[in-house]
């Protein structure tokens, strides 16, 4: 990767939501070394050599042409310093316009509406910006709070993926939505 696609912050009422820069290992290490958060990501906790590994791979920003091209933002809130998580958006089928979008949020932050808020933005910069024409995400059975991000973002369930978690027999849902079904919300 040598292309940054995305190099403008993008704001919404309360975020900011920019590329990772070194300055946030620390933060990162906050939640992403965190069992919790790591449970429904389907890994183990990354230690910070791993953060600072992505930090390095992801601070660049990406192509958005193939298959895997993948965008992460930092999220940052306006009126305070550090980031307190993170959002992606990845081309999953380049020739369908099909990505998948994510979000990881550390639990001390939860139930603000942040991740909602951040998502919703990502949600409509890969509508408008990056041509997806069928974003979708998947969110494990028991992930309430994603569940709930999900219906925010205008998104229906369209699959349960029944026990495709071969070592916990954890079960998967499968949220779309298309671009042409959401009315944008309104950023900088
Ligand atoms: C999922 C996650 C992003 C939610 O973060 P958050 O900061 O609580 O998100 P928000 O504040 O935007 O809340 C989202 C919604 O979930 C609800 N919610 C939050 N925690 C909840 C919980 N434990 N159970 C049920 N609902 C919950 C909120 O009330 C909100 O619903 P509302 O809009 O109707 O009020 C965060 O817990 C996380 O990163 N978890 C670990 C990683 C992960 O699961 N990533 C997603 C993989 S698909």
């Amino acid at each position: 990767m040598n292309a940054t696609l995305f190099a403008q912050p993008l704001k919404t009422d309360r975020l900011t939501l920019r590329l990772f820069a070194e300055s946030g290992l620390d933060d990162m290490y906050a939640y992403q070394g965190l069992p919790e958060v790591a449970r429904y990501l389907y890994r183990p906790p990354r230690d910070r050599a791993r953060c600072a590994e992505a930090i390095e791979r992801i601070g660049q920003g990406t192509h958005w042409k193939e298959d895997s091209d993948s965008l992460t933002l930092a999220v940052c809130r306006r009126d305070a310093p550090g980031v307190i998580g993170e959002v992606m958006v990845s081309l999953s089928a380049a020739q369908a316009a099909q990505a998948e979008t994510g979000w990881v949020f550390p639990p001390d932050h939860g139930g603000r509406g942040y991740a909602t808020e951040a998502a919703l933005a990502l949600r409509d910069l890969a509508f408008q910006q990056l041509s997806v024409h069928s974003l979708f995400a998947r969110v494990d059975a028991d992930n309430a709070a994603s569940m709930r991000i999900c219906e925010r973002l205008s998104m229906r369930r369209e699959a349960h993926l029944v026990e495709n978690d071969r070592d916990d027999r954890g079960s998967e849902y499968i949220y779309a939505t298309l671009a042409r079904e959401v009315e944008p919300t309104v950023t900088d």
